[in-house]
């Protein structure tokens, strides 16, 4: 049967935020991946780039979404940026749930990421590592759009829209 609820997309997309006030809405639990994955190593994912590769980060995505798989009740996963890049992940989402992508306008990317780059998500972000300009952010949506779009059940463009509205549509969107 298919039972997570799946939230993939872009850095700044909202994932996170959206993801909890998804699960304050519904009651169902959130796991957050770049979270756990943080916690099973003991460090800041900015660390295990640096002392594994970005290829060990990438394998431990894998590892948890096979064990996400697994889990009889439902939760909804915030996936890291990443996750959809690998055909295994993407046939992973799937065949465990509904995906939702949550897309943003380059500006309202930068406004995000600018902005997180203050506090302490800066150590989490390491492919950020040079400028935030909309030619960066632009190239790195254009490489991924295709594989994000076919890991995608469903497509919510987030500009203009709080976390709560979000999850709304979301609600909406599993009720159709
Ligand atoms: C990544 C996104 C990050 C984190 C890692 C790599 C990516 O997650 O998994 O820094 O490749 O897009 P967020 O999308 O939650 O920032």
């Amino acid at each position: 049967m298919k039972k997570h609820l799946f939230f993939i997309g872009y850095m700044g997309s909202g994932k996170t935020t959206v993801g909890n006030a998804l699960s304050e809405m519904t009651g169902l639990p959130v796991l957050d991946m770049d979270e756990a994955i943080s916690k099973s190593f003991d460090m800041p994912i900015r660390q295990i780039f640096d002392t594994f590769g970005e290829e060990a980060f990438r394998n431990a995505e894998t590892e948890l979404l096979r064990e996400i798989a697994d889990l009889e009740a439902p939760l909804i996963v915030s996936c890291g940026g990443g996750v959809p890049l690998r055909k295994e992940n993407r046939d992973l989402l799937k065949e465990n749930g509904k995906t939702i992508l949550l897309e943003a306008s380059i500006d309202e990317l930068i406004k995000r990421l600018s902005s997180d780059n203050e506090s302490e998500n800066q150590v989490s972000r390491p492919l950020l590592n040079t400028s935030i300009t909309p030619d960066s952010i632009g190239d790195m949506i254009e490489k991924r759009k295709a594989a994000y779009e076919e890991a995608a059940n469903f497509t919510i463009l987030t500009d203009g829209l709080t976390p709560t509205e979000i999850a709304s549509r979301v609600i909406d969107l599993m009720n159709s």
